[in-house]
């Protein structure tokens, strides 16, 4: 772990600006150097950076942080490496910075990394390394993308990679535990992957984990792929094939394709499309989904069009949906895979024809449902509810069953109480159900009555004290409070009109939050509330007071639930509470 003192001398030692600047273009303005922000799909500058307050923030979407963490996400790496190039650059002298769990396995990581040195050498390198380019070549894949999925080859021979990597001091122990070596019967060490193209899989953060070994000799009768098993750093059910590589691309495009197989992400390459991930021959499980959602809310399945897809996508509709995702649905005609479609029609027909083709996931599900329906006869109608009703009962969602049961009653002309009444005879739930009513969720207020108050204080002073705004984000640090998302977006919209205008104008704020009827009607009502005094400095103080409290108290909650799982929190947890102690005997 680096100290925080480290942490402290690099956002103190390295100059922000000058470390934006390297990527990405910036222009001056007032104090401020501002940047079309890399991390959502944009056009404008609305990325600030403050070499005074050492800090970036994007006022489109929220992005922001200090200088180590701009590097993280810009390179897409974690934290520690992010410090640990910056310590670099400013001549820190750092230990030891590897994570945890990085160094608990750290020899699996660097043996299966020297594993995928030798197979991309050995494909460059040799005469069957050319046999296998010329196979790679026949599927379009170029050097270019050879090199960007860091493709290799496992030779024909039965322990070149275990002679490799002994030379490589990676001892039978490691190539065994990763599945790369085996022993058989008469004591000899061989190769487990042989005769295979060789696509190195990598987990979030960029490290090889494991080995897809794909066929290419004609006459090969063995398994098409051969995948490493599962073992300490490699967990299949957790990494999603190109994540890592695609992150910045989802994220700028938000959205982002999933795809079945990796070759369909590499074929998707090939028309440009960046922003695809694939499952490592599993089902889509929870964690891929959040690890998609911490990047994007538009998730697009796009499996193949065969039977099998077609189950997998219902599967996956299920989990996202126990997940409160809604995601959408693209699948290929002709059960063909994204490979298939572009080797038939082309680059720009596949890419054409995922944007065009891209429907929510309960439409697809129920349109597929509606394929072989014939309205006058009364069994398919009867397996047309059915299956709908299926899908209804997995959504688990009123509001969606309401929505499909009243476009069936439209399709097949009748009463949509007959629907609901048949659709409730297996259904405890649609009792809920009230034809015409649309539920609309009111905005939850969880958290104590002052905390609002003081928010809209602090947003009423602020409009005519811009002093007040810096104050609130040095003493808050500029967090976001998540259940009080409309009052932090109205005091970024503010904060963003002085730093860029340099003065408020309340019906420009107004318009900004338009889109966002929360934070409109929220700022309308402050703007109206006679009874704050938006002179009164001394009471705004107070407010902010109260906020700082606020997330004081969550660093506390924080911190208890972590100590309670971890006992070498326990000691941090008493400092903390010591500090506190201490504090206040002072005050
Ligand atoms: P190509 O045939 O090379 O175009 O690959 P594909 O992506 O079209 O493969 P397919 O649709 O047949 O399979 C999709 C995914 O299922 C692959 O990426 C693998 O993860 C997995 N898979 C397919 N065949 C095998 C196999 O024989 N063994 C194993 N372990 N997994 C396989
Ligand atoms: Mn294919």
């Amino acid at each position: 772990m680096i100290s925080q003192n480290i942490i402290n001398q690099i956002i103190e030692n390295v100059d922000i600006v000058d470390t934006v600047g390297s990527y990405l273009p910036l222009t001056p303005k007032g104090k401020n150097y501002w940047a079309v922000c890399p991390f959502h799909n944009d056009s404008n500058p609305s990325m600030s950076v403050s070499r005074e307050k050492k800090f970036f923030k994007c006022f489109s979407c929220g992005t922001s942080g200090n200088v180590i963490a701009f590097v993280q996400k810009y390179e897409n790496i974690a934290y520690y490496e992010a410090a640990h190039k910056l310590a670099l650059k400013v001549g820190l002298k750092v230990e030891e910075f590897d994570t945890p769990e990085y160094r608990k396995n750290k020899q699996y990581y660097l043996a299966m990394d020297e594993a995928k040195n030798f197979y991309q050498f050995y494909l460059h390198n040799t005469a069957e390394g050319l046999k296998a380019k010329a196979y790679l070549e026949l599927r379009g894949i170029t050097e270019e993308i050879i090199d960007k999925f860091q493709i290799g080859l496992a030779p024909s021979s039965y322990d070149y990679l275990h002679k490799a990597l002994l030379e490589k001091n990676v001892g039978f122990i490691e190539q065994n535990d990763l599945g790369l070596v085996r022993e058989n019967d008469k004591g000899e060490y061989y190769d487990v992957f042989r005769n295979r193209i060789i696509f190195p899989l990598t987990n979030h953060e960029g490290q090889t984990v494991g080995l897809s070994g794909r066929i290419y000799l004609d006459n090969d009768k063995n398994a098409k792929y051969l995948n490493s098993q599962e073992n300490d750093i490699f967990h299949k059910g957790e990494i999603l094939y190109n994540y890592h590589q695609a992150t910045l691309s989802i994220k700028k495009l938000d959205e982002v394709y999933v795809f079945e197989g990796f070759m369909d992400v590499i074929a998707a390459e090939k028309a440009e499309i960046s922003n695809a991930v694939a499952t490592m021959g599993t089902a889509l499980t929870k964690n891929h989904i959040k690890s998609l959602t911490n990047l994007t809310k538009n998730i697009v399945l796009c499996f193949d069009g065969d039977d099998a897809g077609i189950s997998a996508t219902k599967k996956a509709a299920e989990i996202c949906s126990s997940m409160n995702v809604l995601p959408y649905a693209a699948l290929l005609p002709d059960g063909l895979d994204p490979d298939e479609y572009l080797q038939k029609y082309g680059k720009e027909a596949l890419k054409n024809y995922l944007q065009e083709h891209k429907v929510n996931i309960y439409d697809y599900l129920y349109n597929l449902s509606k394929n072989n329906l014939v309205i006058e006869d009364i069994e398919s109608v009867e397996r047309f509810k059915k299956n709908v009703f299926d899908i209804l009962r997995k959504a688990k969602s009123t509001t969606l069953s309401e929505f499909y049961l009243k476009k069936m009653s439209v399709e097949l002309d009748c009463d949509i109480n007959s629907l609901i009444a048949d659709f409730g005879k297996a259904t405890p739930f649609v009792n809920n159900i009230k034809p015409e009513k649309v539920k609309v969720d009111k905005p939850k207020r969880t958290l104590k009555p002052k905390i609002y108050k003081a928010l809209e204080v602090i947003i009423k002073t602020s409009l005519k004290n811009k002093d007040v705004l810096k104050d609130y984000y040095r003493l808050t640090e500029n967090k976001y409070i998540s259940d009080a998302m409309p009052y932090c977006t109205i005091i970024d919209q503010i904060s963003f009109e002085y730093d860029l205008v340099g003065a408020i104008d309340i019906d420009k704020i107004k318009d900004k939050l338009e889109s966002y009827s929360e934070a409109y009607d929220c700022f309308e009502k402050i703007i109206n509330n006679r009874l704050i005094d938006e002179n009164n400095m001394d009471a705004c103080s107070e407010c902010i007071n109260t906020i700082v409290e606020y997330w004081e108290n969550e660093k506390r909650k924080e911190c208890f639930e972590n100590a309670l799982k971890d006992d070498q929190k326990c000691d941090d947890l008493i400092k903390v509470v010591r500090k506190q102690h201490k504090l206040k005997e002072n005050m």
